[in-house]
């Protein structure tokens, strides 16, 4: 595997690719990197002949309150996955090649609306934070393909919806949530989880499949989302919300779509955790 840890050297990396008529699949992370990553790079794999992965913890997608400083950060663990998935090319660049100008100055990417809700409604500017470094990679690498876990689903639409806006050439494909066994999803943020939490954390995907199932039922929508965040703070979380959505763009559901999706994000503790479940009514 190659590294780059400039930009400058990723460009000429990339330029090589392309002479010799690769196609290039792109993997972002911030790294810490777990077996759903893993999926991630295995996918992109199918999709082109090279499979470029960037680690960097992004500090414009951080509140002033939030984790950035404390973010799991684990290269010698990273390679070693990247190594063994067989990655071509890893892009590992200080904050200076990100934002040159320094992260105060940077040109910025909203996607509004979309960008404001759900998760948005109680991060304010975490979304503008990842659309601005997700452009920026993307300039940076050039891919042909991108690829993205459903995990962060309201981050695929507003990807998706910002490739579309800004005319990229750039294929997005999106990858279903990677689960422990007892269905918590994979994230970086669950080694946050004392062993305590850790047995607690299941409950999260557990009252969505509930949610489901009310829905399908014939509960309102709304006595189903109340009933989820009565269930979860019963069980000692504080949810910030509990949402059924249209799964194509995330709208309030009218009489008769069928594509729902069910997701939530609620703090264990000191840890914010963010999971989805996708449904037929
Ligand atoms: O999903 C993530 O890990 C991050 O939001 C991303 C896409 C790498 C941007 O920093």
């Amino acid at each position: 595997m190659i590294e780059a840890n400039t930009t400058a050297r990723l460009r000429a990396e990339v330029a090589a690719l392309r002479a010799q008529g690769k196609r290039i699949a792109f993997v972002p992370t911030m790294g810490n990197l777990h077996a759903g990553h893993r999926r991630l790079m295995e996918e992109a794999r199918k999709y082109a002949d090279a499979v470029v992965v960037s680690i960097y913890v992004n500090p414009l997608q951080f509140g002033p309150k939030e984790d950035f400083a404390s973010y799991p950060r684990t290269p010698a663990q990273d390679h070693a996955l990247l190594g063994d998935v067989g990655v071509d090319l890893l892009f590992a660049p200080g904050e200076r090649e990100i934002y040159p100008r320094g992260r105060e100055r940077q040109t910025q990417v909203e996607v509004p609306q979309l960008g404001q809700i759900l998760c948005g409604a109680f991060r304010p500017g975490h979304f503008r934070g990842v659309t601005t470094v997700v452009a920026r990679l993307f300039q940076l690498v050039t891919p042909d393909v991108a690829i993205f876990g459903k995990k962060d689903y309201q981050q695929l639409l507003m990807i998706r919806l910002m490739v579309s806006d800004l005319g990229m050439p750039i294929e997005i494909i999106g990858i279903d949530t990677v689960r422990e066994p007892d269905g918590l999803a994979l994230s970086s943020r669950n080694s946050y989880l004392s062993a305590d939490e850790r047995r607690t954390a299941p409950i999260l995907y557990k009252t969505l499949g509930r949610v489901r199932d009310r829905m399908r039922q014939g509960v309102a929508r709304a006595a189903a989302e109340e009933g989820a965040l009565t269930e979860l703070r019963a069980a000692g979380w504080r949810p910030d919300y509990v949402s059924v959505r249209r799964a194509n763009d995330l709208g309030e559901p009218e009489e008769g779509d069928k594509s729902l999706i069910v997701l939530t994000a609620a703090w264990l503790g000191r840890t914010r955790l963010i999971d989805n479940l996708e449904f037929q009514a």
